[in-house]
Order: structure tokens, then C-alpha cells, then sequence
């Protein structure tokens, strides 16, 4: 008699708001179940969740991680697979990873990162002041120099709360074209969207929405940015000594400087949301297929 084979558990990590995604991922447990995967929606931190008997736990809608990040990354270390790494996670998850990146060569949004006790320079125009550990555009807002008052005061609330800060000039193009997102899996291309302006001028973001609703539409990215996007993951995996493969998903979000060139604004290698909707629905089954290639590395 041939002894059937057990199919791989796969848990898909969530957060207790937003328990099977936001919308985004809700046809992944099908994509996968045609490949012999059994996935499943689990809250990260559920005390009934049992991640460690999963043959992969890949992170997805865990976004209310950013007021706990140490708490959030000692159970990404607990887990026995985890997708993407752990360490990747660590170095991903608070923005001086951008800082790593531009010394290591790659063109990204010139970035100061301020700890709590340090003074800001403001550029000379219109900035962005948002918290290096962040997601989803919350507590990130847009100044004017011309009146720093405003912005003081955020980079106080911040610091306050014993948060980084991070400084960037704003990126006009965002408002003309939006930022680009060119989404790999498994190391390999896959689709790209783009992602309207999410800032309105000094705004600052309420603290208690997980994420600022997006205005996104699909693009098939010109070839300046898909190669300035393979060469933003190729440093990030030099600085990490892993191959591309070692990633189910990356996210390189690109915005146009004024010369048109490409500058990298966010590299997401934790828990991006992919734009699976944006898209062809062949991307959910290349999304099963690297799950079905991590497991098979395991
Ligand atoms: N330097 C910048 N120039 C223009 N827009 C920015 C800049 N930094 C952030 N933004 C806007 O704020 C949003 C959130 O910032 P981002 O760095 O992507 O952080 P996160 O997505 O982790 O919250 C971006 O999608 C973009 O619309
Ligand atoms: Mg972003």
C-alpha cells in the first residue's frame, strides 16, 4: 500500500483586527490548496494559535506589530519557519535599513534617522517626518520648513513615545505619478502597482487606524525601475548573506526623483501587502508556487 503523504500546514499570520487580511489575500489559502498546501488564518498573537507545529508560518496582515516590535520579533525568533527569515525581518522592520542600503550603493530617498535625545536638520524643503518602525502611512506626515513648529512637535510626540524618527525630503513625484511597487516571490519578478500620494500637507495620521485607505492601480513598471528594483534586492541580500530564493515576497516601492531617475522609499521585506488585486490572478498561484518552493528547502 502507498502511505499517503501529509499535506503541509501553512499558517498565513494576521493581527486581531484584520484576522483573514485586509481583502488582499483572501484567495491564497485557495491558490495554495490546489497545490496540496493546507493554509490557514492565524492572529500572531493568539494564545490558542499553535505556530510552531506549522511547517511555515508566513507573515502577512500582522500590521499592529509596530508598538510592540520586540515583543512582535522574540515570536518571529521562537518559530521554527518562519517566511521571510527572522533576522530579515529584524533588519526590515525599522527603517535605518534604507540607511544600510544607501551605503551599500543602491539610490535611495536621502534618509536621516533621528533616536529619541537627538536633534532633527530639516531639509531645506518639504519634508516628510514619519516613525522608523511604521506601517501603513500611520504617524507619518508632510511639513513646510518655512514653519517648523508643527513639525517639532511630531518629532517630539515621537520621541516621547521612545520612537525613532525618520526624515526624508518629500518626493514630489509622489503626487504626480504615485510610487511604484514592483512585487517579487521567490526572489523572481512578479507584477508591479502603483500606490497614489498618501500624504496630505501636515497631516499628521491618527494613531489608532492600522493603515491610511490607498488609491492603487496596476502598472507594468518601465525597465529603468525593474532594474533598479532588482538591484535594491540584490544589496539587501548581500547585506544579509541569503540568496534571492530565500524570499517568498519582497516589495520595492520606487518614486521618481526630479531627474527621473529611481529612488528606492521602501523596501518591504516583512509583511507587505502584495497587490494581489491589482493584478492577474496568476500571481496568487506564483505566490503558492514559492510557499510550495520554501517548504520544499525545509
Ligand atoms: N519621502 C517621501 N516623499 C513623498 N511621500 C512620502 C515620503 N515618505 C513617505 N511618503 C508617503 O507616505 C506613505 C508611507 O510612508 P512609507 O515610507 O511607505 O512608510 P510605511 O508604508 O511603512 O508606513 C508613502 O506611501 C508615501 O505616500
Ligand atoms: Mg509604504
Amino acid at each position: 500500500m502507498v502511505a499517503t503523504r501529509r499535506q503541509p500546514q501553512v499558517l498565513l499570520a494576521s493581527c486581531a483586527e484584520l484576522p483573514t487580511s485586509n481583502g488582499d489575500d483572501t484567495q491564497l489559502p485557495a491558490a495554495l490548496a490546489e497545490l496540496g498546501v493546507q493554509a490557514s488564518w492565524a492572529v500572531w498573537d493568539a494564545p490558542e494559535a499553535d505556530f510552531a507545529q506549522a511547517d511555515l508560518v508566513v507573515l502577512r496582515s500582522t500590521w499592529d506589530y509596530t508598538r510592540r516590535r520586540a515583543e512582535f520579533l522574540r515570536w518571529c525568533e521562537s518559530l521554527p519557519a518562519l517566511a521571510n527569515p527572522a533576522r530579515v525581518v529584524r533588519w526590515n522592520t525599522h527603517k535605518s535599513y534604507l540607511v544600510d542600503l544607501a551605503a551599500a550603493g543602491v539610490a535611495v530617498v536621502p534618509t536621516q534617522v533621528i533616536a529619541p535625545g537627538e536633534r532633527a536638520e530639516w531639509p531645506e524643503h518639504e519634508f516628510v517626518l514619519k516613525p522608523a518602525v511604521g506601517a501603513g502611512s500611520r504617524d507619518a506626515a508632510r511639513f513646510d520648513p518655512a514653519d517648523p513648529t508643527a513639525a517639532r512637535a511630531h518629532l517630539r510626540t515621537l520621541h516621547e513615545q521612545d520612537r525613532t524618527a525618520v526624515v526624508q525630503p518629500y518626493q514630489e513625484a509622489v503626487d504626480a505619478e504615485g510610487e511604484t511597487a514592483l512585487v517579487f516571490l521567490g526572489g523572481v519578478f512578479s507584477h508591479g502597482f502603483v500606490k497614489g500620494p498618501m500624504l496630505t500637507p501636515a497631516t499628521a495620521r491618527e494613531a489608532s487606524e492600522l493603515f491610511v485607505p490607498e488609491g492603487l492601480r496596476p502598472t507594468d513598471p518601465p525597465a529603468t525601475m525593474r532594474r533598479a528594483a532588482e538591484d535594491a534586492l540584490d544589496a539587501a541580500c548581500g547585506l544579509l548573506g541569503l540568496c534571492r530564493s530565500e524570499l517568498l515576497y519582497a516589495r520595492v516601492d520606487l518614486v521618481r526623483a526630479t531627474d527621473g531617475e529611481p529612488l528606492l522609499l521602501e523596501l518591504e521585506l516583512s509583511e507587505p501587502s502584495l497587490g494581489f488585486r491589482q493584478t492577474d490572478s496568476a500571481a496568487q498561484r506564483r505566490f503558492a508556487s514559492a510557499v510550495r518552493g520554501t517548504l520544499a528547502r525545509r
